[in-house]
């Protein structure tokens, strides 16, 4: 039988968790003072909102399912329904993380590689949540 070799995960290639929470952590330092995202996030659940974006990130990057065992099937698009996320948001929200995987990268913490795909996949992420056209 032929074996077809799976691809290591990224996770495989971090620092695991602690990987993310820092990704998590310099990404809502931004989100929270952010005039467009700032007002979205629950302020009395900030800690809350930080687990659950860091966890089902180790969990998409192929790290333990936590996520999943605890929030059950992502369905992202449905959970941010009830957010107005239209191009600025859209924006806003990429632009944060961008800057937050590229330090990781300046820090030599990913490859090249691995930060455009997390580039790729942020960027493709964020443009399906949206789900308010621009009015102005
Ligand atoms: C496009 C702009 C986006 C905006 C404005 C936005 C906003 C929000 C807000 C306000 C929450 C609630 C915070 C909480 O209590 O957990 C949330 C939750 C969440 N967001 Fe986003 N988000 C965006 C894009 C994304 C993207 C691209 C991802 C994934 C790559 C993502 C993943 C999540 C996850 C995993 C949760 C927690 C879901 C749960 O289990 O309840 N978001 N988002």
């Amino acid at each position: 039988m032929v074996k077809i070799p799976l691809e290591q995960p990224l996770f495989d290639r971090v620092d695991g968790v602690a990987f993310f929470e820092r990704l998590v952590d310099r990404f809502y330092a931004a989100v929270v003072v952010d005039p467009y995202l700032g007002p979205l996030y629950p302020a009395d659940d900030i800690d809350g909102a930080r687990e659950r974006l860091t966890l089902f990130l180790v969990q998409y990057w192929g790290g333990p399912t936590t996520y999943g065992d605890t929030r059950g099937h992502p369905r992202l698009r449905m959970r941010h329904a009830g957010f107005e996320i239209g191009e600025a948001e859209r924006e806003a929200w990429f632009r944060h993380m961008a800057i937050s995987v590229g330090v990781a990268f300046e820090a030599g913490e990913i490859s090249e590689d691995d930060e455009a795909r997390m580039l790729s996949y942020f960027a493709m992420a964020a443009a399906h949540m949206v789900n308010v056209a621009e009015t102005d």
